[in-house]
């Protein structure tokens, strides 16, 4: 069945991952490398498939440019098929000959194949697929009619699937809240106030308050604020986070982090740290967001961070498909510097950001390199920061 998956990456030695590696190297189970390299290519399948469903096989299957496939599309087509291409091109499903994408032959898009090998290897994991259908299914009208992403990817049958992704269960999602968990861990203070910004389906306050009671150091969190944008997150986290993270001294409050955290009664050097997992990334404009964060912090407080992360910016992952229809995503400001580009970061483009806003004593959970220079998939991480 695995041959299916074609060769299954090997764990990364215990050496490349840091002073917590024992920690890290849990994440590195068959059934999480399995699962990754399924999701790889299952979403290329489900892209390329997308693709045929809007009846654009036969201009594949001649060769078109991203400028050729984009004539006669709304605008807005243009970020994720610039996206897109590429991927089918580096996941061997599309021909690259410079700035034109072939299809020739015919790929292997079998999808069910890929949900058995999964379903062997990481039981119940079959829901990151239904997702992926989901994405298929429901996204044409984005290229058709100009819909937005948002409306059409956050809709009633859509949100139970996102609610299923964004949990601790889900060998996908898991690592970036376990390397947030030990990124913040290390250094809390008693009496620590903390405040998460996008803390969303809650999964990371779960694995805070039964990982930090597991090992003793519960007491230690006086506040935790948890937030987000978006009120129905709110709603369900005021119903069930006080079971799901017992003991946590949980606050509420509707959050943007595109507004100034102080006009929305977050005091000035109020916090001991703040967290935000696969969130940052949305910040219209980094740097004014990072100072502000910053600015809330007390003196020695701590920015953590968990974010998908690329090896390299002009690699795409197959992580970026859902989000490349998002506009919050994909319009940002851009700096050469410090934010060359929307979406998800290389570590060094997050260190230089961090460093750009005024934060010292950077440090990166687990080491990024030599890391992701020998794994490349590697792409997810935790980064703590001091105001
Ligand atoms: C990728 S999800 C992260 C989910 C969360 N960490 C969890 O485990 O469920 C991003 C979250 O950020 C929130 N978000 C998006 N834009 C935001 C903004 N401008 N300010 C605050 N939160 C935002 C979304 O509502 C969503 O809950």
């Amino acid at each position: 069945m695995a041959d299916r998956l074609g060769p299954i990456e090997a764990p990364p030695d215990l050496a490349l991952l840091g002073p917590l590696g024992p920690e890290i190297a849990q994440l590195f189970t068959r059934p999480f490398l399995v699962l990754h390299r399924a999701s790889s290519l299952y979403t290329a399948r489900i892209c390329l498939l997308l693709l045929f469903d809007l009846g654009w096989e036969g201009r594949l299957r001649s060769g078109t440019t991203l400028d050729g496939l984009c004539e006669g599309l709304p605008e807005q087509a243009r970020k994720p098929l610039a996206w897109m291409l590429p991927f089918l091109a580096g996941e061997g499903l599309l021909r690259q000959d410079g700035p034109t994408f072939t299809l020739v032959g015919q790929p292997d898009l079998d999808l069910a194949g890929l949900r058995e090998a999964v379903e062997i290897e990481a039981p119940g994991h079959g829901v990151n697929f239904d997702l992926l259908d989901g994405v298929r299914s429901h996204i044409p009208p984005f290229f058709t009619e100009g819909k937005a992403g948002e409306g059409l990817l956050f809709d009633l049958t859509l949100f139970p699937l996102w609610l299923s992704y964004f949990r601790n269960e889900n060998l996908g999602y898991f690592p970036n809240n376990l390397l947030t968990f030990l990124a913040l861990r290390d250094g809390l203070p008693a009496g620590a106030r903390i405040l998460e910004l996008g803390a969303g389906a809650g999964s990371f306050a779960q694995l805070l308050g039964q990982g930090s009671a597991a090992e003793g150091w519960l007491s230690r969190i006086a506040e935790y604020r948890f937030t987000d944008v978006a009120p129905t997150f709110l709603r369900r986290a005021q119903r069930d986070l006080k079971a799901s993270a017992p003991g946590l001294p949980l606050t509420f409050q509707l959050l943007d982090l595109n507004h100034p955290l102080g006009d929305q009664g977050i005091a000035a050097e109020s916090l001991d740290a703040i967290v935000g997992i696969n969130v940052l990334h949305v910040a219209q404009d980094l740097e004014p967001t990072l100072r502000d964060l910053r600015s809330r912090l007390k003196p020695g407080g701590r920015l953590v961070i968990g974010e998908c992360l690329k090896a390299d910016l002009d690699t795409p992952l197959y992580l970026e498909f859902f989000f490349s229809f998002i506009k919050s995503f994909t319009e940002v400001t851009l700096d050469p510097h410090w934010r060359p580009r929307h979406g998800f970061l290389t570590p060094e483009v997050w260190v230089s950001a961090l460093e750009h806003a005024g934060f010292r004593d950077i440090v990166c959970v687990p080491p990024p390199r030599p890391l992701m220079d020998r794994h490349p998939n590697f792409n997810a991480g935790a980064i703590s920061a001091s105001s």
